[in-house]
């Protein structure tokens, strides 16, 4: 078994360049299905979930080729059949994407039921509802969902609930639909406003992209292209959140200033200095962190997937924090890992309340999901010793070089192999 074995202690300093969003990667790898020549993506994230999506687009019948570590050509003409239902498909939540894909490529899709992080339920309902507007009908059977419209038209959707997968979907699938869709009550994240940029490169119409109402015009054809993606507002938040865990000074290259305003603002409300350049990043920590009330939110509020880090940095802060989880039903299972590090957490629904300590100490613990992974290596940096985290395969995910970026800023940081083999004693 692969773990990663954390020595505490070490101030994070020098620089980390940030990689592409993977969450506007793994929604645009499958709109290259849409094009109706080759694509070339670029400042793609080198991660699981993308390598994982290339794989699906390959075996779909995609011509993928690796031109680089960060550059992928897709050539989707020869994807012939609506069908997405392999084995794989069931590893990713956003496997999702594929149905609005093949949906807007060929009026029908055949997708096998997607899985993801597990904190709760993660529902597709806005999803059908936006394709049923769209005139499609949907079916599940023996694990595998269809999706199929006689003529696929354009309508008014308002979402119920602010839903990125919904939104990435549905705008997959409205973009070469007959006729005019508006998205009411849009999610507006970063890779909601890629993913359209991405579109409209291939020659669709999508307007409003960022705001709460999307408008897309249907048209004919979609073209290749030659894009590059966003870089990653939660990889840049987690290596922002770790230089304040360690009370180091780091500069984080290759961001959108703009995309981490709610991050930075939380970290300055807890005494960090964050200093904003034009692609970068400045964080430095070195009097005591003060601790602050959370609030997770759709964008443009303090993001979801940062909430585990956030977390884990107020663990070690001067008082007593509140985090209140918004977004989703369970997003607290990794608070008992963190509590094996020596954390005062209790958690009630979706509120947890967390008492500073003055150290954390390193202790065996386990990646409970992707950014519960996150928070385990942040909590880890600070702690007094040794951290070994398992189930790392969840990190892999979604961070590109996640250990050799950390041990560049100065972490003593480092994948091991573990024989799995525990010996009974009598
Ligand atoms: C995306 O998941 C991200 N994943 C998640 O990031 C992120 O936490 C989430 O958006 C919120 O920002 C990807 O982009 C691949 P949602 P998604 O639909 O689309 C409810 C990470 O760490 N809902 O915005 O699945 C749902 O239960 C991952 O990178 C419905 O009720 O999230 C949740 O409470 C983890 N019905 C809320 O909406 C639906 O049909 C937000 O979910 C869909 C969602």
């Amino acid at each position: 078994m692969e773990k990663i074995v954390v020595n505490g202690g070490n101030k994070l300093k020098g620089n980390v360049t940030i990689s592409g969003a993977k969450n506007a990667a793994v929604a645009i790898l499958p709109g290259v299905i849409l094009s109706d020549g080759i694509c070339r993506i670029e400042n793609i994230p080198n991660i699981m979930d993308v390598n994982l999506m290339a794989t699906i687009l390959h075996r779909m019948g995609a011509k993928v080729n690796r031109i680089n570590k960060s550059t992928l050509e897709i050539d989707p003409t020869y994807i012939r059949a609506p069908k997405a239902t392999y084995d794989l498909v069931r590893h990713m939540r956003a496997s999702s994407y594929l149905m609005g894909a093949l949906l807007g490529k060929f009026s029908e899709a055949e997708v096998a039921l997607p899985g993801g992080c597990d904190f709760g339920v993660r529902p597709l309902d806005q999803h059908l509802k936006g394709f049923a507007i769209l005139g499609a009908e949907h079916s599940v059977s023996g694990g595998m969902i269809n999706v199929k419209a006689v003529n696929l038209t354009g309508g008014h959707i308002y979402l119920d609930v602010v839903s990125v997968g919904a939104t990435v979907n549905i705008m997959l699938a409205a973009v070469k639909a007959n006729g005019r869709t508006i998205i009411e009550n849009a999610a507006k994240e970063p890779h909601i406003v890629d993913l359209a940029n991405f579109l409209n490169s291939m020659g669709a119409d999508v307007r409003g992209a960022g705001t709460d109402v999307i408008k897309i015009n249907g048209v004919k054809h979609l073209n290749g292209t030659v894009y590059s993606i966003i870089p990653d507002q939660i990889e840049a938040g987690t290596y922002m959140v770790a230089a304040a865990a360690t009370g180091g000074d780091v500069l984080v290259q290759n961001v959108i200033t703009k995309h981490l305003e709610s991050i930075t603002a939380k970290l300055r409300e807890m005494g960090v200095e964050v200093e904003e350049y034009e692609d970068s990043v400045r964080v430095r920590r070195s009097g005591e962190l003060k601790r602050c009330n959370v609030k997770t939110m759709p964008h443009p509020g303090f993001p979801t997937d940062m909430q585990p880090q956030i977390a884990a940095l107020l663990t070690m802060a001067n008082g007593t924090s509140i985090v209140n989880e918004a977004v989703w039903d369970n997003r607290f299972r990794y608070v008992e890992e963190l509590k094996r590090m020596g954390a005062v957490i209790s958690v009630d629904g979706k509120i947890a309340v967390i008492e500073g300590v003055k150290n954390l100490m390193g202790a065996p613990v386990k990646a409970t999901d992707l950014r519960a992974g996150a928070a385990m290596i942040i909590a880890a940096l600070a702690a007094n010793g040794t951290t070994y985290i398992e189930d790392i395969q969840h990190i892999e995910r979604g961070y590109e070089e996640v250990v050799e970026k950390f041990a560049s800023l100065g972490a003593d940081i480092r994948r091991v192999y573990t024989d799995n083999a525990v010996i009974h004693t009598a």
